[in-house]
């Protein structure tokens, strides 16, 4: 079954090919209006089942528009209404979404969750986020750096704050589609040891700021608080100095990409003049979420790689 948890299930061949079928796909359609499906209608009769335990507002809608786009539907449903909510077991409620939806895309709290999921659904399982990992995301910032022209091996991609599972994604992809990664993190929020370990020398982890962004063509952030965690403010006085700011930008490769895979907090990890500048590709980066998980769509059902 091709669940999509990690951006290794499909490997580099896959995440290729998911990432040229996006570029198609989103050219054939430009301008098109939102709802009007693909002429070829790849997944029509197909139904997405979307489980959050936690808030959303581009997985959700991206994937609902995206299935939609594709020729199928979609049911959403938040974990606290269902039964899921008030114990019934991720093993039996992905028995029983098999046995009315096509695929389950769920959003969670704990990654192994995703694997119980994973291993009891007979259709395929999709990472929408959890506490591990934002495959999803990844894909749609791939997408994002190929339409600045940019080949994905050999660019320098700088990320700057918390060592969470949005750059655990970016480790991965970068040991999987031969880019490096350079994370300036501070003591004590660094990404696991194992996980940078995992990505065949491609990751780095420095503790100054400056030495990641000297020559990246990318730059990357994130909340410096993710759902789930406690408001700490020793976190973050810890991670003030990591701040993307235009004098950090200055020091990146001229032209350098700023993404961030919101939602953002204008004066924490990111300054307003940056997020909102001219080097900011934030929209596209986030329409892209659409895109590429159309085609991650596609790949579970076989029609790619
Ligand atoms: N980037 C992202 O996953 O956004 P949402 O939390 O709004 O889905
Ligand atoms: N790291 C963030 C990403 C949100 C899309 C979180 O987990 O809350």
């Amino acid at each position: 079954m091709p669940h999509f948890l990690n951006l290794t299930d499909a490997g580099a061949d896959g995440v290729a090919a998911m990432l040229a079928d996006a570029l198609d796909r989103k050219a054939a359609r430009a301008g098109w209006p939102k709802g009007m499906v693909d002429a070829d209608a790849p997944l029509a009769g197909r139904v997405l089942a979307m489980v959050f335990e936690k808030n959303s507002t581009r997985t959700r809608v991206s994937f609902d528009m995206a299935i939609r786009q594709l020729g199928g539907t979609s049911i959403v449903m938040d974990a606290g209404s269902m039964q899921l909510g008030r114990g019934e077991s991720v093993a039996d409620t992905a028995r029983i979404l098999s046995g009315y939806a096509d695929a389950i895309m769920i959003r969670t709290d704990d990654h192994a969750k995703i694997e119980e999921m994973a291993a009891h659904a007979s259709v395929p399982v999709i990472n929408g986020l959890t506490d591990a990992s934002h495959p999803c995301q990844i894909m749609a910032d791939l997408l994002t750096i190929l339409e600045t022209g940019r080949a994905l091996p050999g660019l320098k991609v700088a990320w700057l704050g918390d060592g969470n599972n949005v750059l655990a994604s970016i480790v991965e992809a970068a040991s999987l589609m031969q880019f490096d990664v350079v994370a300036a993190c501070p003591p004590g929020f660094a990404p696991a040891e194992q996980a940078i370990a995992a990505a065949s020398g491609r990751a780095l982890v420095v503790t100054d700021p400056y030495d990641a962004v000297a020559d990246a063509d990318i730059v990357v952030t994130d909340t410096w608080i993710s759902m789930g965690q406690l408001h700490a403010e020793e976190k973050l006085a810890a991670l003030a100095p990591y701040q993307v700011d235009a004098a950090l930008m200055a020091a990146a490769k001229p032209g350098a990409a700023f993404l961030h895979c919101l939602p953002a907090h204008r004066g924490e990890e990111v300054t307003t003049e940056v997020i909102d500048g001219p080097q900011s590709l934030i929209w596209q980066e986030a329409e892209n979420r659409l895109h590429a998980q159309k085609s991650v769509l596609r790949w579970c059902f076989g029609q790619i790689g």
